[in-house]
């Protein structure tokens, strides 16, 4: 049996993406509360234009991805960005703006966005 190997150390080399978000689009079918009953596509959509429009789509900048259940729908919408693992949810497109202009752009948290740390399923 060989040894695992060791993961690189964190700076070794720039990432392909400096930051990646992710949207929860899950639909449930059951009574249950699921991100799509809160216009998740529509946020995602227009975030995926917002950061196209800003210059930052791309190798070297931003990714915004769909994701399923991200497995914290009490506080959703949701979506989460990488690398600080920072979670929000949104209301409306001037939220998706706020998110990509300060986080996304700027690199800064936007606290009244944060979903509580309590927040599961
Ligand atoms: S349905 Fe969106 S986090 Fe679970």
């Amino acid at each position: 049996m060989t040894a695992p190997l060791p993961l690189p150390e964190p700076a070794a080399k720039p990432p392909y993406f400096k930051r990646h978000i992710f949207f929860c689009l899950n639909e449930r079918k059951n009574s249950e509360a699921s991100c799509a009953q809160h216009r998740a596509q529509e946020a995602f959509d227009h975030c995926k234009r917002a950061v196209r429009e800003a210059g930052l789509a791309g190798a070297g900048a931003v990714r915004v991805n769909k994701a399923g259940c991200l497995d914290r729908c009490a506080g959703g919408p949701v979506a989460v960005v990488y690398p600080e693992g920072v979670w929000y949810t949104y209301v409306d497109h001037s939220d998706i703006d706020d998110i990509v202009n300060t986080h996304l752009r700027d690199g800064q948290v936007v606290r009244r966005l944060e979903l509580d740390p309590g927040v599961g399923r």
